[in-house]
């Protein structure tokens, strides 16, 4: 008696907090990205082509100036969310329920090799655990692999698959996401 207690517990826990199995037929995805310059945009919309994913942009609430990514400048507000990991700057509230997709890409500029500090934000006031998380970014030459290594160290906890560089083919992006 005290054993069939203890296994409906698991049962109730597990279902509480794990989503239950999805045939991939059901598997719904967004996209959810950064731009500063608009590469990431661009990049965003062939991926939103291949994947029939609708697409969120992320907006700071203070827009970046000119002056704020000028990474010459130690000063910059660039250069500081760099130096300082610990600073989120304040995003525009979206109006998307994550709750209805298991899949989300997150896209990016590479900034000082790893994802901007908004992305950052994003993370920290999103709900993602358990779901498949696709990061994408564009860069002048970093490898995505630097930013894959700072989102898994800094969100161990969530789901991440390898990240893509883009621009990529169609044939790369269709073998990305099935891996
Ligand atoms: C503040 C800042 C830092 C950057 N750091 C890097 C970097 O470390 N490596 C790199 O290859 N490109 C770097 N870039 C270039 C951008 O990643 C690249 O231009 C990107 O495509 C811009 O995307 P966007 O047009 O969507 O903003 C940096 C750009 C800015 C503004």
């Amino acid at each position: 008696m005290v054993m069939a207690i203890a296994a409906l517990l698991v049962s109730f826990t597990l279902s509480a907090t794990e989503p239950t199995a999805k045939t991939e037929k059901d598997m719904k995805s967004i996209i959810v990205y950064f731009t500063h310059s608009g590469n990431t945009e661009l990049a965003a919309k062939k991926l939103a082509e291949v994947t029939g994913s609708p697409i969120v942009r992320l907006l700071p609430s203070e827009p970046y100036t000119a002056a704020d990514v000028d990474w010459v400048n130690e000063q910059s507000r660039c250069t500081q969310e760099h130096l300082n990991q610990t600073l989120r700057p304040a995003i525009k509230p979206l109006d998307v329920d994550f709750s209805q997709y298991d899949t989300v890409f997150i896209g990016f500029p590479i900034w000082w090799h790893e994802e901007p500090a908004v992305i950052r934000t994003f993370l920290d006031n999103t709900d993602l655990k358990w779901k498949e998380l696709y990061p994408f970014c564009t860069s002048y030459e970093s490898p995505m692999s630097e930013a894959d290594a700072t989102l898994q160290k800094g969100y161990p906890d969530l789901k991440w698959h390898t990240g893509l560089r883009l621009p990529a083919s169609v044939d790369q992006i269709k073998e990305w996401i099935s891996r």
